[in-house]
């Protein structure tokens, strides 16, 4: 299907569950790692990459991956958590992936320290990290309600590289879920990769599961490319997939069309 606002390069791919997105997306992964073990992976947190990281560590225990050569940058990390604390997104990390990773050398993991006492230069230091270990090969993204990824909130300018910033209410609020429901618990701040950084990964596959992103998922594949819907920047990027499951698909007849088939090709 076809609409003239969406750019060829917007691939889709619509699952009936999470945890078929992921084995799909979990597939993408080990097509690359085939023809490049020791490619850079970009990682995200939040629920819905967790089926996928599942899905790459039963890979990776059967044999059919290597999850100790490639090497890995998180999107974000919160400021001012505790790196032990459980919702820092280290945990995060430790617990969903790293952990499950038999002699996986630790030098090859970076994310950023939200507890840098010169945020700045930490921010510039994982810049030249990447850049160091020859740019990201493939970015993992989630989408934020109001459309942000990473951490790059809407009216972050799409040139951005890795930056400070103030997370919004809407943000929090979402985020909160993991904080006993309570905002106030929720950092203000946070470190992120800027659209730029996230621009220049050679591959973006973005997930998005559950009717919460039904929107704003919606928004980023077809409407407006804007400052406003930090995803809607991906249209840009020269190869990226939109893999989605069900519920983040079905409240928009408009968008069900667009994704009709099981591997649809936007135009
Ligand atoms: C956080 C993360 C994003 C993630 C978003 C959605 O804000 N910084 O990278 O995409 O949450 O999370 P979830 O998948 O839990 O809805």
């Amino acid at each position: 299907m076809a609409t003239e606002k969406t750019k060829p390069n917007l691939r889709a791919s619509i699952s009936f569950t999470p945890e078929q997105m992921a084995k799909k997306a979990a597939q993408e992964i080990k097509t690359l790692l085939e023809k490049n073990p020791y490619a850079v992976l970009g990682l995200a947190t939040g629920s819905t990459p967790i089926p996928l990281y599942e899905e790459l560590i039963r890979m990776h225990k059967a044999h059919e991956i290597d999850l100790t050569k490639p090497t890995y940058f998180n999107l974000d990390e919160y400021v001012g958590l505790p790196v032990e604390h459980p919702e820092s997104y280290h945990s995060y990390m430790d617990k969903h992936f790293f952990n499950h990773i038999p002699g996986l050398n630790r030098l090859k993991v970076n994310i950023l320290d939200g507890n840098a006492p010169d945020k700045e230069a930490e921010c510039r230091h994982f810049e030249e990290k990447i850049d160091a270990a020859g740019g990201i090969d493939l970015q993992i993204l989630g989408i934020g309600e109001n459309g942000h990824i990473g951490f790059s909130e809407p009216g972050t300018p799409f040139t951005e590289r890795t930056h400070l910033v103030e997370l919004t209410e809407s943000t929090r609020q979402a985020n909160s879920r993991f904080f006993d429901g309570k905002i106030e618990r929720v950092p203000t701040h946070a470190l992120t990769m800027g659209l730029a950084t996230i621009m220049d990964a050679r591959k973006v596959i973005l997930l998005a599961s559950g009717p919460k992103k039904a929107e704003s998922t919606y928004k980023a594949a077809s409407g407006e490319v804007t400052e406003d819907l930090p995803a809607s920047t991906l249209r840009n990027h020269p190869d990226v997939t939109f893999y989605v499951d069900r519920r983040a698909a079905s409240h928009y007849p408009e968008y069900v069309k667009l994704f009709s088939s099981p591997e649809a090709v936007l135009r």
